[in-house]
Parts: C-alpha cells; structure tokens; sequence
C-alpha cells in the first residue's frame, strides 16, 4: 500500500476506535468535568479536530481557521483541566460535527500533499504525529470514563476475556543483564517524537529486573504487611503525599469483609485479580513497594536496555523483534477494559527473558523527564521541552489502553509523581 493509502487508513481506523470509545456516553457524561485532573470528554474530542486543523491543514496548506476563538479554547497550555467544562466550549454534537469537517478537508488534502517534501511531510510525520495524537488522547479519555464509575462497556466487540491464561510467573523472578553500552532512543522511527532522538549509547552496569511487572498479588502483600504505615520506606516528599492525599492502597481498591479485596473497574466491583499487574499506583506508591522488597525503580535506561537490546549488541523496535504488535505478543489496543495477567503474552519475551515490557501498564522509571544529548525540539516546544526537568517522572512500554501505532521501546510517557489515575504500574530492579 501506497504511504498516502497507509496514512488515510490510519486517520479513519483512529477516529472510529474515538467513536466506538464515545459511542456509550450519553450527552451529559460527555459535557461532565468528572475529575479536576482530567478534561470534559467533549473537549478532548474537540481538541483532536483543533489539533489535527492546527498540523494538517494550516500548518501545511496555510489555511484560515474555521474559528479563530479555538485557538485559544483548545489550547491546553491557556486552560488547566479543571477550568475546561466552565468555558464556552463545543457542546458534543457541535463537537462531532466539528472534527467530522476537519476530517474531510483533511483526507482531501492529504490527495494534494507532496509527502518528500521537507523534515513535517517526510515520511508523513506530521500525519503520524496527529494519529498518535489521537490515540493517546483515547487512552486519556478511557481514563476520564473510568473515574466516571458507571458501568461502561465499549461496543467495539472487544469485550470479552480473549486470552488465554498460561501460568503467570512467579513473583519476584529476575533477569539478570550483563553491563554494556546500548544505543538508547532513534533515528530510524519515521514517527518517533523529538524527545525519542536522537539514538546515542548510554553505558548501563549489570542490573537485575523484575521478569513481570509487580502483581497485586505482590502488591497486596506490601499493603497488608503495613507498608503505608512505615515511613522508612518512603521519599519524604512521598510520605508527605501520602498523608496528604490519604494514600493506603491503589486508587479503586476496597477491603471487602471477608478479607478479600476489590478493585472498581469502569464502573464494576470485581475481586482482585492476583495475576494482573498492580495499576492506578502513583510513582511514590511504586518507590515505597521497591524499599520495601529490597530493591529500587529501574532507571529509563536501563527499562530500554531490557526491553530492546540483544545479547548481540543490536537493537530492537519491539522485545520480541521488529514484526508488528499482534494479541499474541503485547496486551495493547483495549484488547479488553484492562490488563492481562502478566503472563499471558509468552510471544512477547525480550531477548533476556523478560516479560510484558510492551502493554500490560505504563511502568514508572526512577529516571526525570528530560532531552537526550543533542536533543532539538521538533517540531514544536509544547511538545516536549516545556516538560523536561525534575519534576515529572519517566513511564515506558504503554498499557492495555494505549494503540500500537504509539507504542515502541524508545516511546516516552512522563507525568508528576503523584499521579495514578493513568494506567500505571511499574517492576522493580535492583544493582547486581
Ligand atoms: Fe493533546
């Protein structure tokens, strides 16, 4: 297939997994500001056809804003997200009907564009960059449907338990990897973001790392043996959020009177499922679980290291080889309304035998946000840069909500460390 029939098949492929995701919420839900931390589901929606107008249309054909107050409405520098329901906003029809003719114009541009056309049109990276676009604000919209707690199901069809169930590994199996000097990051990703490049080598020591992520099983012992009670094994600003937040378990956990424990999932109480990766942990959360099991967060380094490169001394895109993420390999796609028992991907094992590096959960890394050596923002500044520093922190691998058009080994997530209303959970390392 041609790169421009690839490029319109991503686009629609995208925005019907945005309205098969929408399809179930009615008008009310899609208006409502359901958390302060996350946005109006409408405003998302009108957001992606803002930022698709912005790259597709008027960054390369020069065109005139459909309305020019979007720029500022849409913006998500101008308006925190709790501010977002309270501005004069597209309703949800308004919304559809915008993005709707945003999509037109641009697949009949698209019949226009010189795709060998300088470093936006390349390779189509801006189309590429707008796809993942959309998809990642899926997964932050999936998020916002969660914290709705109603009972949710998406009527894409994926809503039974399609894996199998292979024994999950025990917990606390490490791999161990010998000291060398990797190429971190990419200059061959054709839709690689700027803070993915360039590709340079970073020498990591030999390290132990967790063969799974962290269960609730595991988890779940950390809890119940008092962990959120020993201020040893907390940082102190960690301590400190803990109490202020009131912090004694992953956000949706309940203990229920037998004992057991329940974890609230788009709306519905199930019993805890032992095998499944902890997630809705915040990084502190997750730094406090590694002192208390004797071991630390791996660094961002050293989570690619383990994800991507071979005894060989090559690189991979993906743990298991360069091939596309298929169910087999990687719980990625809204395969179902959340993770897969860590085992259930054996075709996804990295080159050192370690498990669900791609799906499963984002997993925090001990490392900053921040630019490789030789780092230029492209193609704008808001994408990365503003962000590098020390005070958000690294996730990496995607999660079960997150599409495998944004999902690689060198693909970086950041946010603050108190965060976990996102699909996080992490695995632990330690020195060897
Ligand atoms: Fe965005």
């Amino acid at each position: 297939m041609d790169l421009k029939a690839l490029t319109a098949e991503h686009l629609e492929h995208a925005r019907d997994r945005t309205w098969s995701l929408l399809a179930p919420l009615d008008d009310d839900e899609l208006r409502r500001q359901v958390s302060p931390l996350m946005s109006p589901l409408c405003w998302d929606l009108a957001h992606i056809g803002h930022y698709e107008e912005l790259w597709l249309l008027r960054a390369l054909f020069d065109t005139t804003p459909a309305e020019p107050r979007y720029d500022d409405l849409y913006d998500a520098f101008r308006h925190p997200r709790r501010e977002r329901a309270a501005l004069a906003i597209l309703d949800p029809a308004g919304a559809r009907s915008y993005v709707g003719d945003v999509r037109t114009r641009v697949l009949d541009a698209l019949e226009r564009v010189d795709l060998d056309d300088g470093p936006l049109r390349r390779n189509a990276f801006v189309y590429g960059m707008v796809i993942q676009h959309e998809h990642q604000h899926q997964e932050t919209m999936l998020a916002t449907v969660d914290l709705l707690d109603r009972p949710y199901q998406e009527s894409n069809g994926n809503d039974g338990d399609l894996r199998v169930r292979p024994a999950a590994p025990a917990d606390d199996v490490e791999a161990s990897l010998p000291g060398a000097t990797f190429t971190m990051g990419t200059d061959a990703e054709p839709w690689a973001y700027d803070n993915e490049r360039p590709a340079h080598p970073v020498d990591v020591a030999p390290f132990q790392i967790d063969v799974t992520p962290v269960t609730t099983r595991a988890y779940r012992a950390f809890v119940e043996s008092g962990g959120y009670d020993d201020e040893r094994l907390w940082s102190s600003a960690g301590w400190a959020w803990r109490h202020d937040a009131g912090l004694e378990h992953p956000q949706g956990w309940r203990r229920e009177g037998d004992g057991a424990w329940s974890v609230r999932r788009f709306g519905r109480r199930v019993d805890l499922p032992a095998d499944e990766p902890v997630e809705h942990v915040c990084w502190y959360e997750a730094d406090a679980f590694a002192r208390w099991a004797g071991k630390r967060l791996p660094t961002e380094a050293e989570w690619e290291y383990a994800a991507s490169w071979t005894p060989d001394g090559t690189k991979r895109r993906y743990p298991w080889g360069d091939e596309d993420p298929t169910p087999d390999r990687a719980d990625l796609g809204r395969l179902r309304l959340g993770p897969a028992p860590v085992g259930a991907h054996p075709g996804g094992v990295s080159p050192h035998g370690v498990l669900a590096m791609v799906g499963h959960v984002w997993e925090w890394t001990a490392t900053c946000f921040g630019g490789y050596p030789g780092f230029r923002s492209f193609p704008y500044r808001e994408y990365s840069e503003v962000f590098f520093g020390d005070q958000y922190r690294v996730l990496r691998g995607g999660s079960w909500a997150t599409h495998p058009v944004a999902c690689r080994t060198t693909f970086r997530n950041w946010d603050f460390p108190i965060r976990r209303q996102i699909f996080c959970g992490f695995r632990c390392a330690r020195d060897a």
